[in-house]
């Protein structure tokens, strides 16, 4: 079979811990373009073998990219398993949580972004991250988002650094704002936990008009959850209220149109929707590259989001010069 260095990405190779079972296929690079099997997946991870693979200055093994986002699953899942139990300290859980992320922007950053746009935002929603977890209500709730489901946090932290990218591409500045569009972003399917989970495993398109009506209600009963911890900025009360309207008045809760929106929830309700085009999830088993997912957005949609957000996001996608020159 034909390989090439494009289809795969490194992972550091003391990142893998003792007997856990890989998703993926690991494979060791013996040349530029030459990847050589070492481990199949769904079988143990062998620790052993791997010292033996570093004591031969191997620091990394290769997974195939279009698989990757099987071990961010996993990452999130490990995540839930060892945080219901008792015996782990705060430092433990957020060294989960931050393992669990730094998978997540793995995934992210070889989608193929304009890594200038990407880093920054990284940057800042990694900075928020950080916050929240020092923050005993916000990192509850983020707790129980990754209790919830495999799929909520990584979900919600690739909104929170989409968001960020678009909003920094859109010309925002303030560190503030930024920062609550990250927080904004981390926050916005709170509401989620209130729908029974077995509602999140089906595709829209296959829910019966009910279940959509209860799905639905998750931005209102995600405002009324953070309106009742009361730490919350109104900002991010509206982002998380709003982040499914959209400019064409046809989203929810309110059907509102693009002028009434709050201008951080324009941001927010694009990159939820373009992330749930990237990120493989029920309504999108298989997901579209940044680019195509663009098109998408344009020519099969119409753009259902505001138009200054997309246009921001196609230039954090195709780069400065590109959009630049265009
Ligand atoms: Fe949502
Ligand atoms: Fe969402």
């Amino acid at each position: 079979m034909e390989q090439s260095s494009k289809d795969f990405m490194p992972i550091p190779i003391n990142e893998f811990s003792k007997g856990i079972v890989i998703p993926v296929d690991l494979f060791i690079r013996i040349g530029d373009e030459k990847f050589i099997l070492v481990a199949k997946a769904t079988t143990q991870s062998n620790v052993d073998q791997f010292k033996n693979y570093q004591s031969k200055e191997v620091t990394y093994l290769w997974v195939r990219k279009k698989e990757f986002y099987k071990l961010t699953h996993q990452a999130m899942s490990m995540a839930g398993i060892s945080l219901t139990k008792k015996d782990l300290n705060d430092k433990q859980k957020t060294t989960l949580i931050t393992h669990a992320a730094r998978s997540m922007f793995r995934q992210l950053e070889h989608l193929g972004m304009d890594m200038e746009f990407y880093n920054h935002a990284k940057q800042i929603t990694q900075a928020v991250l950080g916050l929240v977890e020092s923050n005993r209500s916000f990192s509850d709730i983020l707790l129980s988002l990754n209790g919830y489901s495999d799929a909520l946090l990584p979900h919600s932290i690739a909104v929170s650094s989409l968001s960020v990218m678009i909003g920094s591409s859109m010309g925002f500045e303030k560190r503030a704002t930024l920062e609550k569009l990250a927080l904004g972003g981390l926050l916005h399917d709170v509401g989620m936990k209130a729908i029974p989970v077995e509602l999140t495993t089906k595709s829209i398109a296959s829910m019966t008009t009910d279940e959509i009506q209860l799905y639905e209600t998750h931005s209102f009963k995600g405002m009324q959850m953070l309106n009742s911890i009361g730490i919350v900025p109104d900002d991010i009360v509206s982002i998380i209220y709003e982040h499914h309207e959209n400019s064409i008045g046809q989203g929810y809760p309110q059907r509102m149109r693009d002028v009434k929106m709050h201008p951080l929830a324009k941001v927010v309700a694009l990159s939820d929707g373009f992330a749930d085009l990237i990120i493989p999830n029920v309504n999108c088993p298989v997901p579209k590259n940044p680019r195509e997912a663009l098109m998408y957005i344009e020519y099969t949609l119409g753009i259902p989001y505001n138009r200054e957000a997309f246009r921001a996001l196609k230039k954090a996608i195709e780069g400065k010069k590109k959009a630049g020159a265009a």
